[in-house]
């Protein structure tokens, strides 16, 4: 390699960091945990860096594009989600971008089903009536009992990777299931999944008949025990099937008042103020949340009220937050080395320097020839 790379980090991505030094790159890393300001990505974009690593908290737009004119050569985002990242301003830029699908796919869509197992099995509250020394008897239905997710319905609003993936882990658990996708559907995977479950009823492993289909956003909410959020966030404008605020009053409304609804996707897709008055009216039986609407979650937010804490489990944007995904070198197995391999695949020219042949750019159709 005879060109020696310059790199800044707006994160530490780990051994990955080494891995590129090693190769003779100088990588900067922002040493805090929080995201750095944008001026200051913005300076070092300007001090002319070839490369930005990012992940989802740092603005990336025609700002930070137009320091980086004549030497920006590559975003690499650790995350798959990239609505941080202006697409139409990259494009027009000519900067390539690169995110890290598929190495999260599966971590995330098991998060999401323990999320609702937590929540309709009220886990939490159960642990803190034991830890509060109120477990007084075993009895029959005091002090409260949960719903069972074996053999219910589930919605699962988005079929892109991570909704197949928990497609499949709602298999194992026997359930029905509603798809719903306003862009991309998916029916060789749902073909198949509706003969393994045909397969488990004829050789017994399940007892009753269970099936799977594509349907409406209205039949899968009015149908559904459980609704699980997987579409990326596409505001108004940016694309023919916005995502933004799908769930609202009038989606929460239409839920049945016993469902619950669990989002690992991005938080403004669901409206918080109407979820909170879901929750607190009773529209909905319960919600469990990883991604918010300002993240982190504001100390104010409506969704703090005790009043609701029963049935509103909060997380910390944690879904891909397991060891192997969010830290392995390899590219094929995590966050960080894909984003280093998408790095690298641009700077050193990789795939005969065709930026639309590599595997982990997104922006492809700027570079199309
Ligand atoms: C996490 O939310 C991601 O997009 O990777």
């Amino acid at each position: 390699m005879s060109k020696k790379f310059r790199v800044f980090a707006t994160c530490d991505i780990g051994e990955s960091i080494d891995l590129l030094r090693q190769r003779g790159y100088e990588v900067e890393v922002y040493p805090q945990p929080e995201a750095p300001p944008k001026k200051l990505i913005v300076d070092k974009v300007k001090s002319g860096i070839d490369g930005l690593i990012t992940t989802l908290r740092d603005p990336i737009d025609a700002e930070v594009l137009e320091a980086g004119k004549g030497t920006l050569k590559v975003v690499a985002q650790i995350a798959v989600g990239f609505d941080n990242i202006n697409r139409a301003d990259a494009n027009r830029y000519k900067v390539p971008f690169t995110h890290t699908a598929d190495v999260l796919t599966e971590a995330t869509a098991e998060f999401a089903f323990f999320m609702l197992g937590a929540l309709a099995r009220k886990l939490w509250t159960a642990e803190h009536l034991t830890r509060n020394n109120q477990w007084g008897y075993w009895h029959p239905y005091l002090p409260f009992l949960g719903d069972e997710v074996t053999g219910k319905t589930i919605a699962i609003i988005g079929t892109g990777r991570i909704g197949l993936a928990m497609i499949k882990k709602c298999t194992g658990f026997d359930m029905n299931m509603l798809c719903y996708d306003p862009a991309y559907q998916n029916h060789d995977y749902v073909k198949a999944i509706q003969e393994m479950k045909d397969l488990r009823h004829a050789r017994g492993i399940c007892r009753e008949k269970t099936w799977i289909k594509y349907t409406t956003l209205e039949d899968a909410l009015t149908g559904a025990d459980f609704v699980s959020v997987h579409v990326p966030l596409l505001r108004e404008g940016e694309s023919t099937t916005p995502t933004y605020h799908l769930f609202n009053e009038r989606t929460l409304r239409i839920m049945k008042p016993t469902a619950y609804l669990a989002n690992t996707s991005r938080g403004p897709v669901v409206d918080e103020a109407a979820l909170a008055r879901a929750l607190k009216e009773k529209w909905i039986a319960g919600a469990a949340l990883d991604v918010y609407e300002k993240e982190p979650l504001p100390p104010d937010s409506p969704l703090r009220d005790p009043e609701i804490e029963d049935r509103c489990r909060l997380l910390p944007h944690f879904a891909s937050a397991a060891r192997i995904t969010r830290l392995s070198t390899d590219p094929n197995k995590g966050m960080a080395g894909r984003c280093a391999q998408g790095l690298i695949d641009v700077l050193e020219g990789n795939y005969g320097g065709d930026v639309s042949k590599m595997p982990y750019v997104v922006n492809k159709e700027a570079f199309a020839k």
